[in-house]
């Protein structure tokens, strides 16, 4: 191992001609990156890509799921949570039982810099299969880089945003359980979308790749410490936050950026939409239908999302819509997935309208929890666009919920509805606290949040008086 990293590193200087540069041990620490990339550094900190290894309840679940196969998960979910501990051989599959990120240095924790930055091929669409060169050369998108005192420098196309097809980030954001489950599949979900298209015409935009969609770029140095004379480079600094849907529960940096972060990419991408299907111009997000024996119809649909949604750790996820109809007094005469704090949305007694999450089976069709017990699945996501022709099938990729209402419909004068999500159910949180793996002061911690703003609104005197729907503005597709 440490022979061939030398033969790598000797390669390399030969190549470039450069000065000394740091160790390829300097570079492996992200604190090193820091004193030249201070933005990138600070904004990664805080990030789920930093975390993935501290999260506890990635350490309760990988502790239980090892006790429970009898550690014949090995180094399985180590491999992507905490990838450069495995390359470096300090988490063995003998070892990964007992996963512990503070007995790690800060070269092994979470997904670093270097793992990101020394990616020399992909060999695998899923489970990381990220081959690194163990080199200094630093890979980014970044055309002509200047000579970096730190490291040599390379613009690799299977980095950058427009190039990179996605296979980078979609081998770790696809997993295959080891009996052979796709149970996460944001990469494959997104080569079924649109946004995997190439269309060079002008204004098309496509493809959009999960860093161009993950990583707002902004025009500004790209490293910045006195003395290094960079100039400004136009939209070449990429966002380095990640936010998704997930927040540390614990101590971490950056916590308010990250909630900001959650809120800026989740508001305006899932919504209430027109009705559909209804002809004309779609006028509306909530409908009644009395013809139906009266009824209220909510339609949701995704906008500008480049897979699922929920998507990745959808089995873990709750996503659903609440729906609330008042009488002329203000009074609710009709409600569903109105979940207090504190509680799933599927422990409610709903008959479950309108919920999103991908509910998993073991092999005698019970609710498995975990992922090592998933014997098989069934989806129910919101759709990502998958055509741009208009009258192809699947155009519309929206979901709508009929919620039967019968006499109480002329009653209604008000109706409200927004789109919720739990990061992780309290059921698989409760779970791995009753079996002693998981802290029970990380339950409070976890917070549903709230898609779109304002929350949509219907009511019986401005509703459309032909389509009898609200007339809350649809978002443009897709
Ligand atoms: C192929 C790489 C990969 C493997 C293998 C993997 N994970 Fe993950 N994990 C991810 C990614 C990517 C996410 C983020 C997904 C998302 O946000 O939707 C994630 C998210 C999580 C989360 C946070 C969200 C949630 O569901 O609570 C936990 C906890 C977690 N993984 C635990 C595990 C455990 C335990 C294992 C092993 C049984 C494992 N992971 C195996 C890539 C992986
Ligand atoms: C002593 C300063 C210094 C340190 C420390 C440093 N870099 Fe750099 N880095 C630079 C300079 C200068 C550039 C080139 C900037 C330019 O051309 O605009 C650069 C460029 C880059 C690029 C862009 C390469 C490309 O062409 O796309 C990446 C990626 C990168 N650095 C990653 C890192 C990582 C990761 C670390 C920590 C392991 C690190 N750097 C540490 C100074 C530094
Ligand atoms: C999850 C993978 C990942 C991690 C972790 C990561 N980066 Fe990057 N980084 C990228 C990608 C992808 C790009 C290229 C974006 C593009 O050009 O479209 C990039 C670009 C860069 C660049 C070139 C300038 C720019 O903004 O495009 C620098 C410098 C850089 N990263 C530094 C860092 C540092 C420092 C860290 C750790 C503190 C880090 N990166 C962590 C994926 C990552
Ligand atoms: C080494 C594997 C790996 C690579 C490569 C990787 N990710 Fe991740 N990513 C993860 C894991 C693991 C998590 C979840 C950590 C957790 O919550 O415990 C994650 C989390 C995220 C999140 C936050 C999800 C949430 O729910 O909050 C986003 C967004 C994300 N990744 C996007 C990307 C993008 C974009 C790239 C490529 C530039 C990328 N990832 C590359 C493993 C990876
Ligand atoms: C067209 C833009 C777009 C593209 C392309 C895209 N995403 Fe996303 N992604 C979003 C938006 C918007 C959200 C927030 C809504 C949500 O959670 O799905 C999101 C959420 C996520 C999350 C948190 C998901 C969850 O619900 O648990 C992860 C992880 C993620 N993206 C990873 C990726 C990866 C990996 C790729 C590439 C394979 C990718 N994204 C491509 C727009 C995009």
């Amino acid at each position: 191992m440490s022979m061939i990293k030398v033969l790598l590193l000797g390669l390399v200087l030969a190549a470039c001609g450069g000065g000394p540069k740091d160790t390829i041990e300097q570079l492996q620490d992200p604190s090193t990156c820091k004193e030249c990339h201070p933005k990138h550094y600070q904004q990664w900190s805080g990030s789920m890509h930093a975390y993935a290894s501290d999260d506890p309840v990635f350490i309760a679940m990988n502790k239980r799921g090892q006790r429970e196969t009898s550690n014949q998960l090995g180094t399985f979910c180590v491999q992507c949570h905490a990838p450069m501990a495995v390359k470096l051989g300090l988490i063995t599959a003998d070892s990964a039982k007992d996963f512990d990120p503070a007995a790690l240095p800060p070269t092994a924790r979470g997904i670093t810099c270097y793992f990101c930055h020394n990616v020399a091929s992909v060999a695998d669409t899923h489970n990381n299969g990220l081959v690194l060169a163990m080199d200094d050369v630093m890979r980014g998108g970044a055309k002509n880089p200047i000579d970096s005192p730190a490291h040599n420098s390379a613009h690799d196309p299977a980095m950058a945003g427009l190039t990179n097809n996605s296979t980078m980030c979609g081998s770790c954001h696809d997993v295959v359980t080891p009996r052979g489950v796709a149970l996460e599949r944001t990469f494959s979900e997104w080569r079924t979308t649109i946004f995997k298209e190439v269309d060079p015409t002008p204004g098309s935009g496509l493809p959009l790749t999960c860093s161009n969609c993950h990583m707002t770029a902004t025009t500004d140095v790209i490293a910045d410490k006195p003395g290094l004379n960079v100039g400004a480079r136009s939209y070449g600094f990429h966002d380095h936050g990640f936010p998704g849907i997930d927040q540390a529960l614990t101590d971490f940096p950056e916590t308010m950026a990250q909630l900001d972060g959650i809120n800026a990419i989740l508001k305006p991408a899932v919504a209430i939409k027109g009705a559909m299907p209804r002809s004309g111009p779609q006028p509306g997000g909530i409908c009644v239908e009395p013809q139906m024996g009266g009824q209220i119809t909510v339609r949701m649909d995704t906008f500008n999302v480049g897979h699922m949604f929920p998507s990745g750790a959808a089995q873990d996820r709750r996503a659903w819509l609440e729906v609330k109809a008042y009488d002329a007094s203000n009074v609710l005469v009709f409600s569903s997935g109105v979940t207090p704090d504190g509680m799933d949305p599927d422990d409610l007694g709903d008959p479950l309208k309108g919920f999103f999450w991908d509910r998993t089976f073991k092999d005698d069709m019970s609710p498995a929890h975990f992922f090592w017990d998933v014997a098989s699945y069934t989806s129910f996501l919101l759709k990502p666009p998958i055509t741009r022709v208009s009258t192809d099938v699947g155009y519309d990729h929206s979901t709508t919920s009929v919620f039967s209402v019968g006499a109480l419909l002329p009653n209604i004068a008000v109706i409200t509805a927004r789109i919720r999500i739990l990061p992780v159910a309290y059921s698989v949180l409760d779970q791995l606290i009753m079996s002693g793996d998981l802290d029970p002061s990380i339950r409070s911690k976890m917070k549903v949040l709230d898609t779109q703003a304002p929350v949509a609104v219907w009511t019986k005197a401005t509703q459309d008086p032909v389509t009898r729907c609200n007339p809350f503005p649809s978002p443009t597709p897709p």
